[in-house]
């Protein structure tokens, strides 16, 4: 193993486990009232996931020199919004998916009312942490501006938009803008909102050095979700976690299935390539970044 992948795995690792730790701090353990809907948010957060957006975060605030201790919140609020986003991506509505980070959907351990509350609960937890974290930058408009930004990520013009785009073109034919459209909205918004929390949470942050954090997260964000395609066709359902072939099944929309896998990955690459080129004026503490970039395309799972 190169020295590079080897300490890009001890920053995902960390920070994985660092991320997980915060995240049990703050759900409310199952033995609180109302425990079904406790022991169901706790099951679709913790154990499992790669936790790709917050470890973005930790990356982002590492290279600006940010202390981790201040990017806890930003990160827990990210992976919550993913984590409602899948609960809710996998209901018999929309996905209607059985098998989730090797283990049966939230609808499926508990049932689907339950389901669509964790996902409204986690949801809201993620904006409570963000305006109440005693350890994240004191600066309150540096505050508002993160909770606006993944307010703006996770509505109707970022990730829930995102889906209403997929859930609508479920079965239709998409030309190749239509679908970049879909993939930047449905998870390029909340990935970008991810490196751009962590930027967020340098008070001394310069616009120029925060747009090309920004431009990094846009193009990461587009190859997270071409990789996720293109693994549904390539990988199988043990890697995966989740059910092999699923978007085939159902006739979704994807790069495979609109421009085959050959260009899927080339376009891929490009944007990782792109991504890279938004880092060159920044110093070695963006490695962590780099690496997750090229971590992003060459994923398994
Ligand atoms: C899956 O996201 C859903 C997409 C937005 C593509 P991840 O691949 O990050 O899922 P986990 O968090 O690792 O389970
Ligand atoms: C999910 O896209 C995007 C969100 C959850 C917002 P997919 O439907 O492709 O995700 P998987 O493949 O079920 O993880
Ligand atoms: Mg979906
Ligand atoms: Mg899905
Ligand atoms: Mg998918």
């Amino acid at each position: 193993m190169s020295t590079a992948s080897s300490s890009l795995e001890a920053f995902l690792h960390t920070h994985q486990q660092r991320v997980s730790a915060a995240l049990d701090h703050w759900l409310p353990q199952g033995t609180v009232l109302p425990q079904r809907l406790h022991e169901a948010m706790r099951y679709s957060v913790l154990d499992g996931g790669k936790r790709v957006r917050p470890v973005l975060t930790y990356a982002a605030g590492h290279a600006l020199g940010v202390a981790a201790q201040q990017l806890d919140g930003p990160a827990c609020a990210l992976e919550l919004i993913h984590a409602y986003s899948l609960v809710h991506d996998d209901l018999p509505a929309m996905d209607n998916d059985e098998l989730r980070r090797g283990k049966p959907t939230c609808h499926i351990a508990f049932d689907e009312a339950t389901a669509i509350l964790t996902g409204d609960a986690l949801q809201a937890l993620a904006f409570y942490i963000l305006a109440h974290d005693p350890n994240m930058v004191p600066d309150a408009p540096l505050r508002l501006k993160m909770i606006e930004t993944l307010a703006d990520a996770s509505g109707s013009r970022g990730m829930a938009g995102g889906q209403a785009i997929d859930l609508a073109y479920t079965g239709h034919e998409l030309n190749l803008v239509e679908l970049e459209n879909m993939h930047i909205h449905k998870t390029g918004a909340l990935i970008r909102a991810a490196v751009k929390l962590g930027a967020l949470s340098d008070p001394d942050v310069e616009l120029d050095v925060l747009e090309k954090l920004d431009h990094y997260g846009k193009c990461i964000g587009l190859a997270f979700q071409i990789q996720d395609d293109i693994l549904d066709v390539e990988s199988d359902t043990q890697t995966l976690g989740k059910t092999q072939g699923a978007d085939v099944a159902r006739n979704k929309p994807t790069y495979p299935a609109i421009v085959g896998l050959k260009q899927a990955k080339d376009m891929a690459a490009d944007l990782v390539d792109q991504s890279l080129q938004s880092l060159q004026d920044f110093n070695h503490r963006a490695d962590p970044l780099r690496g997750i970039a090229q971590y992003i395309i060459t994923r398994q799972y």
